[in-house]
Parts: C-alpha cells; sequence; structure tokens
C-alpha cells in the first residue's frame, strides 16, 4: 500500500489535531486552575467563618489554587446559601453550609429559593459544633436551674441574640425557648461574630451558640456558660457541665459545618475537593486548631459526600417539626 504525500499531510495533520484536542483537554482538566471562592453565608468572625477558614487554608495548599472566603450574609445563611445554589457547577463556588442552612432552612423559609439535599453536591462535613448556652457575664443566674427558673420569670424583658431566622443560632435556642415554653426579645444578627461582640458588651442577654466561637471568650470571663447541650463535657470546656449533669437533659443538641458546591459539579471535581478536605482534617496542625476550638472531627467513614447527604436529609427531617412546632404551625 503506497502513501501518497497528500495522504501523508492528512495523517500528520489528523495526528496533530487529535493531540491538540487531548492536550486541550487534559488542560481543561487540570481543576483547580485559578482561585476557589468559597462562600461564608454569615459574617465574619462567627463559627462557620472560624471553620471555614481553618480548613480552606488547608485545602489550598493541597489544590494548589486559593480558596478565597467571600462573606455573603443575610437571611439566617440562605442568601448566600442560595448563592452558591445558583453559581456555575465547574468547582470555583463552594459555600460553606450548616445545620441551619441545609437543615432548619427548609421549615422556615416556605419560599426557600434551594432544596438542601438536591440542589447542592455534598463535598464533606468540616466540623462537629455542640452548642453552648451563654450569657452576658453579669447575667444574674449563678447555674443552669437559676438559669432556666430566671428566663420562665423574665422572658418578656429578656433579650437573646441569633444569626437569623433559620441560622444554627436561631434554631437551637428555639428548641430550648420552647421546652421551657418562654418566647423572649429575638436581636437578629448577620452572624454570632458581631453578636458575640454585643454580648460581652452586655447589650444583649444570652443565646445558644456554636462552641467553636466561644471558647476564648468562656476561658477570659468574659461571657458565662452555663452548659454544653452533649452527653459529654468537651476536653476544650472541661469546667462546663452537660445539660444533662445540669439538670436541662431534654436539651441536647449540636451543629455541624461541610462544604457543598452547587448541583451539576463534575464527580472528578467533587472528588478531588473531597480528598483535600479530608487530608485537611488528618493533618495534625488543622486538627488540633478545630478541636482546641471543641470542634469534633468525623472519622474518614462520616467526611464522604454520601455521609453528608445522608446528614442534611435526616437534619431537614429532624428539625422540621421542631421548628414548625415552635411557631405554631
Ligand atoms: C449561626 O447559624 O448561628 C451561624 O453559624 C453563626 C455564624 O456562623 O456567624
Amino acid at each position: 500500500m503506497g502513501f501518497t504525500r497528500r495522504g501523508l499531510i492528512a495523517t500528520a495533520a489528523a495526528i496533530t489535531l487529535s493531540a491538540g484536542l487531548i492536550s486541550g483537554h487534559a488542560a481543561e482538566a487540570a481543576y483547580p486552575e485559578r482561585p476557589i471562592t468559597m462562600i461564608v453565608p454569615f459574617a465574619a468572625g462567627g463559627p462557620t467563618d472560624i471553620i471555614a477558614r481553618i480548613v480552606a487554608e488547608d485545602m489550598s495548599k493541597t489544590l494548589g489554587q486559593q480558596i478565597v472566603i467571600e462573606n455573603v450574609t443575610g437571611a439566617g445563611g440562605t442568601t448566600g446559601s442560595t448563592r452558591a445554589a445558583q453559581a456555575a457547577p465547574d468547582g470555583y463556588t463552594l459555600v460553606m453550609g450548616h445545620m441551619g442552612t441545609h437543615g432548619a432552612a427548609p421549615a422556615l423559609y416556605p419560599n426557600l429559593k434551594y432544596d438542601p439535599a438536591k440542589d447542592f453536591e455534598p463535598i464533606g462535613l468540616a466540623a462537629g459544633t455542640p452548642i453552648v448556652i451563654v450569657a452576658r457575664k453579669d447575667f444574674p443566674p449563678k447555674d443552669l436551674k437559676e438559669f432556666v427558673a430566671y428566663l420562665k420569670a423574665n422572658a418578656d424583658k429578656l433579650n437573646q441574640a441569633h444569626a437569623g431566622v433559620g441560622s444554627v443560632s436561631h434554631s437551637t435556642c428555639t428548641l430550648l425557648t420552647s421546652q421551657l415554653g418562654i418566647k423572649p426579645t429575638l436581636v437578629p444578627y448577620n452572624g454570632t461574630g458581631p453578636a458575640l461582640n454585643d454580648l460581652v458588651g452586655g447589650q444583649v442577654d444570652f443565646m445558644c451558640d456554636q462552641i467553636v466561637n466561644l471558647v476564648p471568650q468562656i476561658e477570659a470571663g468574659t461571657i458565662k456558660a452555663y452548659a454544653i447541650a452533649i452527653p459529654e463535657r468537651s476536653p476544650s470546656l472541661p469546667d462546663v457541665p452537660t445539660t444533662k449533669e445540669a439538670g436541662l437533659p431534654d436539651y441536647q443538641v449540636s451543629a455541624w459545618n461541610a462544604i457543598f458546591a452547587p448541583k451539576g459539579t463534575p464527580a472528578d471535581v467533587v472528588a478531588q475537593l473531597n480528598a483535600a478536605l479530608v487530608k485537611a482534617l488528618d493533618d495534625p496542625n488543622t486538627r488540633k486548631r478545630i478541636l482546641d476550638l471543641g470542634g469534633v472531627i468525623a472519622d474518614k467513614p462520616g467526611r464522604s459526600p454520601e455521609a453528608l447527604h445522608e446528614l442534611v436529609v435526616s437534619e431537614i427531617a429532624r428539625w422540621t417539626p421542631v421548628l414548625k412546632g415552635a411557631n405554631g404551625k
């Protein structure tokens, strides 16, 4: 079989073209090739922001691109979460969601613009965040029993801070106040970072917040901690009793923070992001930063996208009746 000059040129051209396509595809597949945005749907300085910055810093090293935190506040975290759900599914927009935005929100926002269980690709659980009942440092009750009695006697004169309807601080304190049968005045903030500033300043009376936001202030004595709402004391707050020890055994609640990408983000990108998160949570320094703040790090199986999807589904099921009941719906 002879080769004509024309045939050789055509073959060379075909080889060149396919090589270009392969390399072009390869270049296109070199994710990430530019910085990634991680939306934090609350103000800087709060628990969601704290967890996001810790894990993003470590993940950036593995991914070779900066993960830039963008605080997009409002509506109990649903504004930023909606922004993420509607972003291009290309791996360059993520959101640090949590038990509020991806668990409680559907019960409280009838027109929520996203379905937490359908409109995201779960990446993985970053940290569990037990809830602590805290108050301004000169709040009169000296222990949880007195705190409960004081709230029941003075609810109409008391201010409870939270980070917006459906946020963790709002949902978990709704659980508490509905158990106590009281309705204090609710004072909303764009995050429990700013709320904590006002609690330290004595402008509000109490709140239910994620431990990772509170340890330094509790240790410094600038706020008062009454109890932590998990079965065992936290190693980071060894002097803070559990709600069970302190006489409120029914109040058991822990939140969580987790990374999500928009639905349709390619599976290989999801896998790469999950691998970077899993590696971050195995890094001794990153682990220490989270654990010292009282965060809880899941074991390997608990960090998978599948585990996060199951958590979202179960949390929506858990919180919907609690919150609809508390709001008389
Ligand atoms: C909340 O849900 O209360 C938020 O996590 C508070 C925050 O992160 O600022």
